[in-house]
């Protein structure tokens, strides 16, 4: 029986839709079935980060409403075996959908495949309620400015209240040397302030957005800090120990 992982943010643009899709690779390449649902119920892009657009038949909606079967509406990603996309309507609301379904596709889906990664739309609103009950995980993702992590903190004491579920935190976009001359705060202090456990620092590359130009997401980017980061979390899914570097410690872990 496969888990299933909430990818989340409280403000919009922290690169929920680049980590999920990235470590859906990186968890294939690993051997790991894995499933990526995009939940960004009319604004969908994961089929785009991933060179997908033009191989999307059916959707989310199209499984819910019976318009095809569940592995009618999957589509298999040329960059990694095992690693399959279920892609989210273009012309709905999220309160169009019906949560009962979507639970029961996401359930369906658990049986078939080790990992499902849903790239949930940013905020507190009907497109994470939609969702919420299937999760066993939830990934907050954040920047490291106040703004977003204000955000990421509100959404984790929310998770906390109504579903009981303990976030960890991915900080995107961390500059190692912002943080060296103390005008970026450090990852841990990050960590600490939104009570949630940190799983992946992954620095920010102006090649993450040159891939994003050429349809690749951030795993196939030519950023090797990048591309090392993203392994990193996916060990750390699978549960196996991996180091922060340095400046994401805090000064008492030096
Ligand atoms: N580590 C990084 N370094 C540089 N740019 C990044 C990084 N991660 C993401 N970006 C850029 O940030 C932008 C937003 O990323 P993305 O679409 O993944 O965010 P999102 O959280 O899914 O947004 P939304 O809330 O709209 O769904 C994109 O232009 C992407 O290329
Ligand atoms: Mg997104």
């Amino acid at each position: 029986m496969g888990r299933t992982y909430l990818f989340l943010s409280g403000k919009g643009g922290t690169g929920k839709t680049t980590l999920s899709t990235s470590l859906g690779i990186a968890l294939a390449r690993k051997g790991k079935r894995t499933v990526l649902v995009d939940a960004d119920i009319g604004l969908r892009c994961a089929d785009l980060l991933l060179g997908m657009e033009n191989d999307i038949l059916y959707d989310l909606s199209d499984v819910a409403e019976m318009r095809c079967t569940l592995p009618q509406a999957l589509v298999h990603c040329r960059e990694a075996q095992g690693f399959s996309v279920l892609s989210a309507p273009q012309m709905m609301k999220p309160s169009e959908l019906d949560k009962l379904r979507l639970a029961a596709i996401i359930e369906e889906l658990k049986l078939d495949y080790d990992y499902v990664l849903i790239d949930c739309p940013a905020g507190l609103g009907r497109g994470l309620r939609n969702f919420w009950s299937t999760a066993e995980e939830a990934i907050v993702v954040t920047t490291p400015d106040d703004a977003s992590v204000r955000a990421a903190e509100r959404l984790s004491q929310l998770l906390f209240e109504k579903k009981n579920i303990h976030p960890r935190m991915i900080l995107n976009r961390a500059d190692r040397l912002l943080v060296r001359v103390g005008e970026e705060q450090r990852p841990s202090v990050i960590s600490g302030r939104t009570d949630m456990q940190l799983l992946g620092v992954v620095p920010d590359s102006p090649d993450v957005y040159r891939a994003l130009l050429k349809h690749k997401t951030a795993l196939l980017s030519d950023s090797i800090s990048v591309r090392h980061a993203i392994a990193r979390i996916a060990d750390r899914i699978e549960g196996i120990e991996r180091r922060f570097p340095r400046y994401c410690r805090s000064q008492s872990q030096f």
